[in-house]
């Protein structure tokens, strides 16, 4: 019989979280300058992948090419990593093995927006929600309506689950013996169990990881790119914030652009990106913006459950092309790539909230 675990040791163990080995490398930190400089881009994969993608990006934005070429073609490349595991190829599956994917685009100089949510078997979903962007008078599609968009277009269908990802997703079955998603939302649970006296431990990691992708070209025009395979084993057909426009992307040309990564659940609540773009349109900073959409979260669960903190990452950029980044409930640092003529560094910003990972 399979050896029963709890929850979170069986995620510190499958993906070497306590070792912050899903997303970050072993790169110094450095504190970017704060003033800005235009263009410039910033990605939230800070990995070798999320280096390579920054440069790439930042060729096109430096030929004096779009912000929405620069977005996509970055995200592509952090899509197509076969070895990541939470975008694109070689994402992690959901409860029945299946890789759906969530992604959107916006262009701030058109005002335009494209997203497809649930899609299987499309390597490079973001381009996808470009096409749905410029080449429909919608915004969103879904599951298997977006596949057979995307195969209109010339989009090649492939199987998404790597041997990597289904291993780690077999011994996920055969190891947890109940199913994750299924009962109240994660931030009631722990109240109902105590309540029910039930010993269940639901303080665990679930890998929601996901990237952004927010740049300002030249003609100071800004776009941006959400993608990501979602939370690992989700109930098939769940749907997170990267492909809802407002909660885990939003592009004002006039203002900038902020994204977000981690609990969808909650950005989508908190329209959370959204929220940063409103508050850098009021003068705060893109560093302010992101804190401030941290604490508006945290206050709302502090009533409900002061036990409860959602784990997300908040990223932004303004027209001047200054950047923040804040992270809560981690023991990761909130950092993330930034490129602009000064080159390519990691840019750290806040991470409110600490939390002592324990280990096995
Ligand atoms: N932020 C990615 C997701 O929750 O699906």
């Amino acid at each position: 019989m399979a050896k029963k675990i709890s929850r979170r040791n069986f995620f510190n163990q499958s993906f070497g979280f306590g070792a912050g080995a899903l997303f970050f490398n072993k790169l110094p930190v450095f504190k970017a300058s704060p003033s800005g400089r235009t263009p410039m881009m910033i990605v939230a994969h800070t990995n070798e992948t999320g280096k390579k993608a920054s440069e790439t990006g930042w060729k096109i934005l430096a030929d004096g090419g779009s912000a929405l070429d620069a977005v996509e073609k970055t995200a592509n490349i952090i899509e197509l990593d076969a070895e990541g595991m939470s975008v694109g190829y070689g994402g992690l599956p959901n409860e029945d093995g299946v890789v759906q994917l969530d992604a959107s685009i916006m262009d701030g100089k058109t005002y335009s927006a494209g997203s497809v949510a649930c899609i299987e078997n499309i390597k490079t979903p973001c381009s996808v929600a470009r096409v749905v962007m410029e080449r429909t008078d919608h915004v969103m599609l879904v599951g298997k309506d977006a596949l057979e968009f995307a195969k209109t277009w010339g989009f090649e269908e492939n199987n998404l689950l790597t041997e990597k990802a289904r291993k780690i997703w077999v011994q996920w079955r055969e190891r947890v013996s109940d199913r994750d998603d299924w009962g109240p939302p994660e931030h009631l649970k722990k109240k109902k169990n105590e309540e029910a006296g039930s010993n269940n431990d639901f303080d665990f990691d679930r890998p929601a990881g996901t990237t952004n992708v927010l740049a300002i070209d030249k003609n100071g025009d800004i776009a941006g790119v959400t993608t990501t395979s979602g939370l690992a084993f989700k109930i098939p057909g769940r749907v997170g914030d990267s492909p809802i426009i407002g909660a885990g992307l939003y592009v004002d040309n006039e203002i900038g652009a902020a994204a977000a990564t981690g609990r969808g659940e909650d950005v989508i609540k908190s329209c959370a990106s959204y929220y940063m773009v409103m508050r850098m349109k009021e003068d705060r900073t893109p560093q302010q913006a992101c804190d401030d959409a941290v604490n508006m979260i945290a206050a709302k669960y502090k009533a409900i459950n002061s036990d409860f903190l959602p784990g997300e990452t908040f990223r932004a950029i303004n027209k001047k092309g200054e950047c923040g980044c804040a992270r809560m409930r981690s023991d990761q640092k909130a950092v993330m790539s930034l490129i602009n003529e000064g080159g390519y560094q990691l840019y750290e910003g806040k991470l409110h909230f600490y939390r002592e990972r324990r280990r096995r």
